[in-house]
């Protein structure tokens, strides 16, 4: 690398694309298996350990062209309420494998929107789940609301249920950023949500943006985070944009050659977090910016910081059950994810079968390099000398890095600079023992 290329353009030259690690190994190395043949790890729980429940709402009233999630548009409520009647199904299925009264630390509804539930049908889902579990009076009980779906009724519902996280999918304040991705949403609505969810008590707030856009550039980027600011959330997740058309093709209907491109990404990313750490918000991993008060503040200082599906969470339980269509479930063996596709979700749970399509089986050398790469996206730092094995080959690839002054490493220890935290993909990539080497070698970075 030329020594007099600025950090920027060594970043750029660097970039590949690499998994954001909210698994290791992540979810594409999951193995397909048939409902009769997953196994049951439910039964094998210990009784003593709180655990965190994941529900998904696959269910949205419009398409947003950037959509990655797993989620359908869908204009009647049918289809909706007869998909509940199945995860309420599954929950049963899966509590009575579970054979014990479990105590349940955190619970996070996400989706597509999962909003978008009558406030009637929301009540039958957490009566249903606090009839099989034990909902820790001090649990997180979080959920993602798509603020265009949000009324007073809604609110009041999810303050009487216990809801005290709310995420909000704002996205971007620039009203030519949101036609172009099919999201019209002015400020009021947000202004408003976020006045209703604090008059309800519900002041856990966290803001979902993201750059990466059409349209963006790095003054939209400080108008929109200046506005998002002046709404006071607590927390914001700030999402580089994953364009991947061959996977969902909707992304094909924004304006492709308005997006922008790597050096302008890099830009948009860097306007937005000064902004932000101006306005006094604390980084955390590679894209979550939080107030100092806030609980993701505190767990990343007594590193209890986690990285799952959802992104960073302070949830620590080491066993997550997920219900709905496509959702992931961890526990201490493995992962195991349902089958996304609705007919074959709904088959098996009318027989009364477990709605696996994949699998992972987590081997000793995952346990370890998940325990690494976890470090490395929740704080940049890890201490190798605490595991056994030899990771010279590893650090052998890092060393780029380090003579680029990324990283520093010292004494098996390795350290990312705070101001080059976004990197923490392509160090932790460097130890995913299934990525091919072209993408865990930063010397063979411009291969790719
Ligand atoms: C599952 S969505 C739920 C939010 C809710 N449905 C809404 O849109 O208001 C969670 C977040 O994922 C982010 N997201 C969606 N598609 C993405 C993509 N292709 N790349 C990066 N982030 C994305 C968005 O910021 C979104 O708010
Ligand atoms: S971003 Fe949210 S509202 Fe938009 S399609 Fe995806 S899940 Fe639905």
């Amino acid at each position: 690398m030329n020594m007099h290329a600025s950090d920027k353009e060594k970043i750029l030259a660097y970039d590949r694309p690499v998994p954001r690690y909210t698994s290791y190994p992540t979810a594409p190395h999951f193995q397909s298996v048939s409902q009769k043949n997953a196994l049951n790890w439910l039964t094998s729980i210990p009784e003593k350990e709180d655990i965190s429940l994941y529900i998904h709402i696959p269910f949205c009233e419009q398409m947003c062209w950037y959509c990655g999630c797993h989620t359908k548009v869908t204009k009647r409520y049918e289809p909706i309420e007869r998909y509940l009647t199945y995860v309420l199904a599954e929950i049963t299925l899966k509590a009575n494998m579970v054979g014990k009264r479990l105590s349940v630390s955190h619970i996070h509804f996400g989706g597509g929107s999962p909003g978008i539930l009558h406030p009637q049908d929301f009540e039958e889902l957490i009566e249903h789940l606090s009839h099989y579990f034990d909902i820790s009076a001090d649990a997180e009980i979080a959920i993602e609301l798509d603020p265009r779906g949000v009324d007073e009724q809604k609110i009041k519902t999810y303050a009487k249920n216990g809801v005290n996280r709310v995420s909000l999918g704002v996205q971007d304040f620039n009203d030519t950023v949101l036609s172009a991705v099919n999201r019209k949403q002015p400020f009021d609505i947000n202004e408003r949500v976020v006045s209703m969810l604090r008059d309800n008590d519900i002041n856990h707030i966290s803001f979902d943006l993201m750059y990466g856009l059409p349209y963006q550039t790095t003054s939209t980027i400080e108008e929109t985070m200046a506005r998002a600011i002046s709404l006071n959330p607590d927390r914001i997740s700030f999402f580089g944009y994953a364009h991947v058309p061959w996977v969902k093709k909707h992304m094909r209907l924004m304006p492709e050659d308005h997006l922008p491109n790597k050096a302008e990404r890099y830009d948009l990313f860097h306007a937005g977090a000064k902004t932000l750490k101006r306005a006094g918000y604390t980084s955390i991993g590679i894209d979550h910016f939080v107030k100092p008060g806030d609980n993701m503040a505190e767990s990343y200082k007594t590193q209890t910081l986690r990285r799952n599906f959802q992104g960073y969470t302070t949830d620590t339980a080491s066993t997550m059950i997920g219900f709905g269509a496509s959702a992931i479930s961890h526990f201490k063996q493995g992962y195991q994810q349902n089958s996304p596709d609705m007919p074959v979700y709904r088959t098996a749970l009318e027989h009364t079968e477990l709605p696996i399509k994949k699998q992972y089986i987590l081997s000793a050398d995952d346990e370890i390099r998940r325990d690494i790469i976890g470090k490395i996206m929740c704080y940049g730092h890890v201490d190798l000398k605490t595991y056994e094995e030899d990771f010279s080959c590893e650090l052998e690839r890092l060393h780029q890095y380090q003579y680029d002054g990324f990283i520093h490493i010292e004494d098996d220890v390795l350290h990312i600079l705070k101001e080059h935290a976004m990197t923490a993909r392509l160090i932790a990539a460097s130890f995913d023992a299934y990525l091919p080497e072209q993408f865990q070698n930063p010397r063979h970075a411009q291969a790719v």
